[in-house]
């Protein structure tokens, strides 16, 4: 059953479809509304389409139709205005420059104010305490995520993109970001669109399920997760968490997405 959104949609996809040059319909005629402050997961099988509709609503991919609208404006101008951030599973860093030199950036490029002990009290969040002067080449995968996540966190977005930001974060530090990062977007009312390809994941950080279908992408479940926060990993084994994992595993189910490739139960 599709969600009650509250109050003004944060981001509106109408119609919008992607097919890429070559012919391969990556997303279907989409609409879709992510309601402002809440945090919304896409999942579904690899190679669906989610990273092609997050990018579009990032502005980094032309649709080939429909439009998208952030705050009722176009995703070029909410980029421009550094009113959206991402972290995608390819964190981007720049090598020459420490993770604080990575932030200052993102701050200075988004015309921010560089405050240390902000950004300080951000890497300490995503669990880099210490690593603050390091270079990425000497962070781990999983560190370098953090770090991009941290820098994603710093100018503030309203809107905040992750692309599978924790792929290659351990599990332990996993379960420390899932309880920490929700407790920052609600404290400052941020807009999330999360992908992950891990169900507990979706349930775990969202208000909201999005279960897209195989390519190309169209929605197939709107699942709301009014689960009570904040979420421990222990919630996890409760009756009602598990209801809805299981909720989304048979939306993916009969949307086909299970058939060749599993997704994670973790
Ligand atoms: N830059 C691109 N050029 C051409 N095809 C692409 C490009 N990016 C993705 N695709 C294709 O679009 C489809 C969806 O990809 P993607 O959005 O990355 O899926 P997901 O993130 O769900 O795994 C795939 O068939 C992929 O090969
Ligand atoms: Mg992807």
């Amino acid at each position: 059953m599709a969600p009650e959104i509250n109050g003004p949609p944060g981001v509106i996809c109408a119609g919008l479809a992607k097919t890429w040059p070559g012919g391969v319909d990556a997303v279907r005629p989409t609409d879709i509304q992510f309601a402002a402050g809440q945090t919304t997961a896409l999942v579904g099988a690899s190679g669906c389409g989610k990273s092609t509709l997050l990018r579009m609503i990032a502005g980094l991919e032309t649709p080939s139709a429909g439009t998208i609208e952030i705050g009722g404006e176009p995703p070029a101008q909410t980029l421009r205005k550094a009113g959206l951030s991402v972290a995608f599973q390819d964190p981007s860093l720049l090598p020459w420059r420490s993770v604080r030199g990575n932030i200052e950036l993102a701050l200075s490029l988004a015309r921010r104010p560089v405050d240390r002990a902000a950004i300080d009290q951000l890497i300490a969040l995503v669990g880099l305490e210490g690593f603050a002067d390091t270079r990425p080449a000497q962070l781990s995968g999983g560190m370098r995520q953090r770090a991009a996540i941290a820098r994603a966190l710093a100018t503030e977005p309203r809107l905040l993109l992750l692309d599978e930001p924790f792929g290659a974060v351990d599990e332990l530090t996993r379960q420390q970001l899932a309880q920490d990062l929700p407790r920052l977007w609600e404290a400052r009312g941020t807009t999330t669109i999360l992908v992950t390809h891990s169900v507990t994941e979706a349930v775990m950080l969202s208000d909201r399920v999005i279960v897209l279908s195989p390519r190309p992408a169209e929605v197939v479940a709107d699942i709301a997760i009014d689960l009570p926060r904040p979420r421990a990993p222990e919630d996890a084994r409760k009756p009602g968490f598990a209801a809805h994992v299981d909720a989304v595993f048979a939306a993916l189910s009969q949307a086909g997405a299970l058939r060749d490739r599993p997704l994670a139960a973790q």
